[in-house]
This record gives structure tokens, sequence and C-alpha cells, in this order.
């Protein structure tokens, strides 16, 4: 969607949609001030008679007001305004893009932006604003047809505002971008999106900056790596496993990149572990960390961020046959470290734990994995936010605070040492998987012994990167998370 800023009087604008918000209980304010001055009290009036409604999220569409050049207007309820902050003010432009992109119109004017709100400044506003509608504004149609009462989404969107808020609309674009890279990727169907697909995605990246390269690793080098674990997962399935790396350079060659690694299960059947078929299909999801990494990073190239970054994609497949590997295998990775296999559903640590190994040789500033690692992390925080785990205080902060800027927030969980007996074996140095109890920071210890003495942090996105049920589909998240974590790294 194009983003354009129009710094023309409101009353004037000749747009399909204005988009104003209005708050319960107090006066108008703002654009919608000088509509229902222009228009002689008619807002006031209707909000009077109650057919504009000011309750959170509530979207209102009039039609054509006196005075007012707009076709329509779309008043979005703020809700009451002492509740008013930056994750109600988020879920208003969803709200609003979620109605744009169901209504006729294919262009609208955004002012939501110019309302009051506590410690977050108009460059946020607008960015939010510019990214909610954006992503709530998908539909996906890759392997579907339009339904013939859907109407268009939305193609440009302008916002009041002048030259000064450039900077901010082409963060927003970048963010966007990334995004709906994510998104995309996630809602694609595990027969389209395989290993082979996502590396084909990062070439297509890499194609389009000047200072990205990629490198792919199959089978072959892979095995000379002696990456056992990430390939004994992709051994049941046809569609063998890739290592993707993408290498942004924004930066003096010698400056320490920041490493983002990603679990990339294109489709997870818990192999000869088999899941109960149920809902099994959701476990084309099981790539929303590599679809996180890949779209942060395209969203840091698309910014030209002045940091060095590198992605790191364990692309695999899960899957049960002849040649899959088994529980009771034990498994050499290539760290050296043994692993005994007690489930092969607890697939995506055996696959990040070479990732991660082979991740240091980049001398990384921070070592960040991004994984729908664990049922355990739904469990424990829903779907609202991301778990952080890390032995680094400062790094969890970072992490934090990115996802309270970006509205894509993480909340952290211990990985202290008391958890680590879990994970001892018999028969190994350790074994995948640590029993009911702390199933998440279990699978965090896991990670840990592949990243000593290194500034490390896992972040378990299976709540977070997509939502179950009737309206199933990918959030894209945690591309804010990341990305904002990148902006503020960039200073
Ligand atoms: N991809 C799943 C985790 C998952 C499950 C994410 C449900 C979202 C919803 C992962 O590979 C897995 O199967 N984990 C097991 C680990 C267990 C066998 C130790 C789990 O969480 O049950
Ligand atoms: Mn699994
Ligand atoms: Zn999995």
């Amino acid at each position: 969607m194009e983003f354009t800023l129009d710094a023309s009087p409101l009353t004037g604008l000749e747009t399909a949609c204005l988009v104003i918000g209005i708050f319960e209980d107090s006066a108008l304010q703002g654009p919608a001030e000088l509509i229902d001055q222009a228009s002689n009290g008619a807002l006031q009036q209707l909000i009077e008679s109650g057919d504009v409604d000011a309750t959170w999220k509530y979207p209102t569409l009039i039609h054509g007001l006196d005075g007012v050049a707009a076709k329509r207007i779309l008043v979005m309820g703020f809700g009451e305004a002492e509740k008013f902050d930056a994750v109600r003010y988020d879920m208003v432009c969803k709200s609003a893009g979620e109605f744009l992109r169901d209504h006729v119109t294919t262009s609208a004017h955004i002012c939501l932006h110019e309302a009051e709100l506590d410690n977050r400044d108009t460059h946020w506003r607008l960015r939010q604003a510019a990214v909610g509608i954006d992503r709530a504004n998908y539909r996906y149609t890759a392997t579907k047809a339009p339904k013939d009462h859907d109407n268009d989404p939305l193609d440009a969107i302008s916002f009041s505002g002048g030259d000064e808020l450039e900077s901010t609309l082409s963060e927003a674009r970048g963010l966007a971008k990334g995004y709906l890279r994510s998104k995309e990727l996630g809602n694609m169907p595990p027969n389209i999106c395989n290993p082979a697909y996502l590396a084909e995605q990062a070439r297509e990246i890499a194609d389009s900056y000047q200072n990205v390269t990629v490198e792919i690793l199959e089978t072959d080098e892979m095995a000379e790596l002696k990456m056992s674990a990430l390939l004994a997962v992709g051994r049941g399935s046809i569609n063998t496993p890739r290592l993707i790396v993408l290498k942004y350079q924004g930066k003096d060659e010698e400056s320490q990149p920041i490493v983002l690694v990603g679990k990339g299960i294109t489709f997870d059947t818990g192999g000869i572990s088999l899941k109960p078929g149920a809902n099994m299909e959701q476990m084309k999801f099981d790539m929303g960390g590599a679809a996180s990494v890949i779209g942060a990073f395209e969203a840091c190239a698309d910014m030209q961020l002045a940091i060095n970054l590198v992605c790191v994609v364990a692309a695999a497949e899960n899957m049960p046959d002849g040649n899959a590997f088994r529980p009771g295998d034990v498994l050499t990775s290539m760290s050296g470290k043994t692993i005994e296999v007690l489930n092969t559903d607890a697939e995506g640590r055996l696959v990040l734990c070479d990732a991660l190994t082979y991740s240091q040789r980049f001398n990384p500033l921070a070592l960040i994995d991004v994984a729908t690692l664990t049922g355990a992390a739904v469990v424990a925080l829903g779907h609202h936010a991301s778990a952080i785990m890390s032995k680094h205080d400062d790094l969890v902060d970072e992490l934090i605070e990115a996802g309270q800027t970006a509205v894509d927030r993480g909340w952290r969980l211990p990985i202290w040492e008391d958890y680590q007996s879990q994970i001892k074996s018999t028969f190994a140095d350790l074994k995948n998987a640590g029993g009911m109890a702390g199933g998440s920071i279990t699978a965090g210890c896991f990670l840990s012994r592949f990243t000593e003495g290194q500034r490390w942090a896992h972040i378990d996105c299976a709540g977070s990167t997509w939502i179950w049920g009737t309206d199933k589909g990918s959030t894209g998240r945690p591309v804010g998370l990341l990305t904002q974590y990148l902006i503020n790294q960039a200073g």
C-alpha cells in the first residue's frame, strides 16, 4: 500500500474517506473539532443522537457532511480518554484498517495520529497508524480468489502532515514490508512453502538490495559442517533441509553484526512421535520464527539501518518415513555435544542448536533466535506476548522495551540453572525433552547449552505468531519487536 503525506486543510480535502477519532465524554478535539465547525455542528449532533459511537474501536461511517469536501468520514471511537494508551491506540488503527479493507473505498486520508496520547509523539503515532492499517488491510489471496462480495482492499492512504514526517513514513514502509513478508510466508500452505521456497524468498530479498548477500547451504554442505541434529530432523522428508544465511551490511565491515536465527520448520507432523490429527494443519505456521526474522531482515534492508545484520534460517520439514530419525537416537550436534532424542516432536531445538553453533562464526554483538518452539509458551502467555529467555538482563530489557514501543510485546521467563537437571540424559550429554514442567523454559535451557559465552536471547513466538480458530492466520509477529530492536541498535 502506498503511504503519502498531505498537509492541505482538512475540510477542503477531496478524499474518498476521511478517518478521524473521537473520545467518549470529552469535547471534540483536533480534526473532529474542525469538521464539526465546518459542518455547523453536524458531527456533534450525530454523536448526541447516538448515530455516531465513540466506544473504543467502534467504527461509524458518515456520508457527506455539508462544509466538508470528503465523500465519507469514518469516525473511530477512541473510548474513554482516561484509558487511552498505546495498546488501545493500536487497536483503533487495526479496527479502522479492517473496516476500510472490507468497505468500498480503496483510498483514504488518515488523521488518527493527531490524537493526544501520553508518552507517544507524532512520529510514533503516525508510524503505528500506517503500519497498523497496512497490516489490517491484508487479505490472503495466494491460493484463493477473492469472494464476489469482497471489496477491494485499500491501495493508497494519505496522512495529515508535512515533509517533516517523511522519514517516519519511510520507517513505516519498511516495517509494513517486513510484516507483509512474514504474514504471507506464514499463511502459505506447506506444499508450497517448503525449505527450498524459503530459500527462494531469501534470494529474492538479496536481489533487491545492493548491500545484501545470501548463501544457501544444502544437505552435503551441512553434512560437511557436521550439522547432524538439523539433518536428522529433515531426514524423513523428500523436501530436503536448507540453511539460509542472509547478510546485510549497513556499517563498516569490521563492525560486529547482530545475528537473528529463525526456526523454519515448514511443516511439523511431530515425526515418528506423530502429533494428533486434529488441527495438525496449523503446524504449517511452525516456520513463524523464520518468517519473522526474514521479515525483520527485509525491514532493516528497506530502511538501510546503520548496523550489520546476519539472518540464519534453519529450514526443514519434520515428517515420519522409513528414513526418519527416531526416539532413542543419539545425535552428535555440530558443537560436538551429543543429544538423546526422547521425542521427535521436539525438533525445533534440534535444528536451532546447529544453526546457533554455526552463527557463532559471525562473532555476534547479540545472538537472538526466534522460534515457535513450545506449546507451553502458548499455555504460559497466550497469544498476547512472545516469551523471552536470556541470562543477559540488559538484552532482555532491550527486547522488552522494543516490544513495548512496537506494541508487539514480549515477556520474560527465567532460564535458571535449576531447570537444567530436567534435560540430563543417561545416554548423551543432554536430551531433547524436559517433561511437562516448565516446557518452554527447558527448551530455552537446551538452547543455552549451545550458546555458552554468547550474548544470546531466545524468543518463543508460538503464541504470538499466529491466531487460531475461525480467524486463523499469521500475525507476522514478532517482526515489530525485532525491527524496533534493530532500529534502536542503529541509534
Ligand atoms: N512446533 C511445536 C510447538 C508448538 C505446539 C507451537 C503447538 C504451537 C502450538 C514444537 O515443535 C513441538 O512440538 N514442541 C513440543 C515439545 C515437546 C515434545 C517436548 C510441545 O510443545 O509439545
Ligand atoms: Mn514439534
Ligand atoms: Zn515444531
